[in-house]
């Protein structure tokens, strides 16, 4: 098949361009900036179009001949950016795949959409069925691209939204990094009483559904949480890391509410200067947003199992941050660590 994933080159994206490439798929990846991971691609036999959602000429482009698009390209983490530029990216660049696709006559339409749309999950574990609740500008940007979805479901094309939780693995190293290199370091402060629930998915684990919901009839129409089986507990999320590490990690607690207070006031401090504040109120959810879900109607409907387990994908993504130099070897960790 010919394929589009839109924001190729991101963490996710270039996943599952490699996951299509390695099945046979040609890949059409479109992104917006040049880089030595476009170069990569190209490296793996994809075509590049360098653009944006936003641009209705480039989306055409980048659709024709498509059978399958993958729209994974999302306004994330910008910061100093109004909040229009979330919708234009998320909302109205959703909008244009979508309505692009179904002129070139694309078959099946795959939305990457977020956990995030529930929010802090009141009565965990929740599920496809839980209240949507958006928490945040972005959370709520992703979830009007489901509703734009939503216009245009039970046509010819095929649309299918999958809501992935925690996304990490080998290739990511910014967010999940962070607390690999906090762990490095011995100690982590953990704001409030750390019984906060953190639902990850490993990266290989959400290529697979991925590739699953390609097939024809199947997931047509509907929503998946896609996630690992198990949820934890913050607390026991960085123990479980600083396990991998071998490192013996200390966990102060301190009270999350002036975290919070600090949060809002640097935002709003940082914004007339352009700077990235060091703490903002998005991070600071982190410490206080339940995610926790249930992955039943995946495992049903669209027989999902995620091959890989908690403490097998850390290890994974540790071997991988060491080998790209991404860690150096702990304080105090055992010499059997990969970063010797
Ligand atoms: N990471 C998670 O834990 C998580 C959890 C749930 C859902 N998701 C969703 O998963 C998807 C992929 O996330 P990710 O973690 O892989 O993020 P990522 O690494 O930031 O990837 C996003 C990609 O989209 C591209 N992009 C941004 N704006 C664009 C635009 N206007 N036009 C074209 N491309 C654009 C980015 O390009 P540049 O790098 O050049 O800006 C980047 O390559 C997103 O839809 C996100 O909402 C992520």
């Amino acid at each position: 098949m010919k394929a589009l994933v839109t924001g190729g080159t991101g963490f996710t994206g270039k996943a599952l361009v490699r996951r299509l490439i390695d099945a046979g798929h040609q890949v059409v990846a479109l992104d917006y900036k040049e880089g030595l991971k476009t170069q990569e691609l190209k490296e793996w036999g994809a075509e590049v179009i360098i653009g944006s959602v936003t641009e209705t000429d480039v989306v055409a482009k980048s659709v024709q001949g498509v059978e399958i698009v993958f729209h994974l390209a999302a306004a994330f983490r910008e910061m100093n950016v109004p909040d229009s530029f979330y919708y234009d990216v998320n909302v109205q660049g959703t909008a244009n795949v979508l309505e692009a696709a179904l002129k070139a006559g694309v078959k099946r339409f795959i939305y990457c959409s977020t956990q995030g749309v529930h929010g802090n999950v009141d009565n965990p574990p929740g599920d496809e069925s839980s209240p949507i609740q958006p928490a945040d500008y972005y959370q709520q940007t992703k979830y009007e691209g489901e509703v734009v979805c939503g216009k245009h479901q039970g046509g010819k094309m095929k649309i299918v939204i999958l809501r992935p939780t925690a996304i990490y693995g080998p290739g990511d190293h910014e967010r999940f990094t962070m607390i690999f290199k906090r762990v490095a370091s011995g100690m982590f402060p953990m704001f409030g009483a750390g019984k906060t629930f953190y639902h990850p998915v490993y990266i290989d684990n959400l290529t697979d559904a991925f590739l699953t919901v390609m097939q024809d009839g199947v997931g047509d129409g509907q929503a998946y949480i896609i996630a690992d089986q198990e949820y934890v507990e913050l607390n026991d999320l960085v123990q479980r890391v600083a396990k991998v590490m071998g490192v013996q990690l200390r966990v102060p607690h301190y009270p999350l509410w002036p975290l919070i207070v600090a949060g809002h006031v640097c935002e709003k401090a940082c914004a007339p200067f352009g700077l990235t504040p060091p703490i903002f109120p998005r991070r600071v959810d982190w410490f206080r947003q339940n995610r926790a879900f249930k992955i039943d109607k995946a495992k049903r409907e669209l027989g999902y199992q995620p091959k890989v387990g908690l403490d097998d994908g850390l290890g994974r993504m540790y071997k991988w941050l060491c080998q790209e130099g991404y860690l150096s070897k702990p304080s105090g960790s055992k010499p059997s660590g990969c970063c010797r």
